[in-house]
């Protein structure tokens, strides 16, 4: 039996390398490594904070024994936590004082589009409604449309039941609610979150449309999670009002939003963004359009170890149960693949392989499995657990 302090080692300690290199790389800040790991997967704390506790050097010997034995270069101590641990110092010293000042409006949003009928577009349609913004949301069939108010339906029906809303509120939020089959319905919106199916062709097309649909000025964002944001707002005429809020899954409830420019996003659309999420109470932090933004690049690959580590014959139970109780993390990597969903995993996960060329994130041979079986998680009622 692979104990609960065995099952960390293997699973959180790379995560936490990775996390270092990350900052190294100057790719993010300790600051919004943190927020990421906080606010979009639920972590009582980041990556960074849990080296600074159980201390520099403790994480970079137990690493070091675990590369000794892999010899994979995941699991080598990356050169700053090697410093740290040798030279004294913390992650919290190094990111002391580097906060962005608070972003304004530069441009007027009270119109918000969203694209998309998922799980994603509905949750991120109930954001911008309950707090107070008119939305427009666009899908390809009325059936489509219903299913949207049913899922914002059934979110704040629960909320009543707690007594955390009332009727009237959700009365509220459901007459904000603006249904249309056809894109020109988003003529007058100040800003589009695109949240379709995760296909470059099909995002392209939908970019290229937009351009000539929405009116001047008008933000068009994309809430992709693994294809280049860039790409996208080089599809349009306007590349500086093209921009990525990556929102988490639920987006009601994660308070994370990666705001992706590229290098023509323009400024005043990058802080208009970010002002907007804090107006309807999300995190914003910043990314650079590279593969994984931060979270999924810091999450995913310990979700693939996962899997690989029950490929050796760890039972699935014991992984989430040791990673909740061990880690604190709010869901074992079973239960969150299978809520994610393998097919998204898979997708991310391959993408993360391409951009990083690193061996060790090439995907588990069973996560390939359970998509080719259709076993994607709770939405086909059978992942890795069944529902
Ligand atoms: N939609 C809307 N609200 C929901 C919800 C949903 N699907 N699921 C739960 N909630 C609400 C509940 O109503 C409750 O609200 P309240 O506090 O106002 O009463 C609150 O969330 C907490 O729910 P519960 O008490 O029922 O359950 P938990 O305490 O187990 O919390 C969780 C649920 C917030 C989902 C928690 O398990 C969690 O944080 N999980 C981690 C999720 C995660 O890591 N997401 C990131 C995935 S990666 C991603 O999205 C990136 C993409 O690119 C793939």
């Amino acid at each position: 039996m692979t104990s609960s302090d065995e099952i960390f080692d293997t699973l959180v300690l790379p995560y936490l390398n990775h996390a270092v290199r990350m900052y190294e790389a100057s790719y993010a800040s300790v600051t919004d490594i943190e927020a990421g790991m906080v606010f979009g997967c639920g972590y009582a704390q980041g990556p960074l904070t849990l080296i600074d506790e159980l201390g520099a050097a403790t994480v970079r010997d137990a690493l070091a024994k675990r590369y000794a034995e892999s010899g994979d270069r995941l699991h080598q101590p990356a050169a700053l936590l090697d410093r740290l641990a040798t030279e004294g110092g913390t992650f919290a010293e190094l990111g002391a004082g580097a906060d962005a000042p608070r972003p304004t409006f530069k441009r007027d949003i009270a119109k918000v589009g969203v694209v998309g009928t998922g799980t994603m577009a509905s949750g991120i349609a109930q954001v911008f409604a309950q707090s107070g913004y008119d939305v427009v949301y666009v899908g390809r069939s009325q059936e489509k449309l219903d299913g949207v108010v049913g899922y914002i339906t059934k979110n704040l029906d629960r909320a009543i039941a707690k007594g955390k809303s009332t009727e009237d509120d959700k009365a509220a939020v459901l007459a904000r609610l603006t249904g249309a089959t056809e894109r020109a319905a988003l003529a007058d919106v100040d800003i589009v979150v695109e949240a379709i199916a995760e296909d470059l062709d099909v995002k392209l097309e939908l970019f290229r449309d937009l351009d000539g649909i929405c009116k001047p000025g008008a933000i068009l964002a994309t809430t992709t999670s693994s294809l280049p944001v860039t790409q996208l707002g080089a599809a349009t005429d306007r590349p500086a009002d093209v921009i990525g809020m990556h929102f988490f899954n639920p987006a009601p409830v994660m308070k994370l939003v990666e705001v992706v420019t590229t290098p023509s996003t323009a400024a005043d659309v990058d802080e208009t963004v970010k002002a907007l999420c804090a107006k309807v109470r999300k995190v914003a932090v910043s990314c650079g359009d590279r593969s994984g933004f931060i979270v999924n690049c810091l999450l995913f690959p310990y979700l693939n170890d996962a899997v690989l580590l029950a490929e050796t014959g760890v039972d699935l139970e014991v992984i989430d149960t040791a990673i909740k109780e061990a880690a604190g993390f709010p869901m074992g990597p079973f239960e969150l693949l299978d809520v994610v969903g393998n097919d998204v995993s898979l997708a991310i996960q391959k993408e993360l392989h391409a951009e990083f060329k690193e061996p060790g994130f090439a995907p588990a041979a069973t996560l390939e499995a359970k998509v080719a079986a259709g076993e994607l998680g709770r939405k086909t009622k059978k992942g890795f657990h069944t529902y």
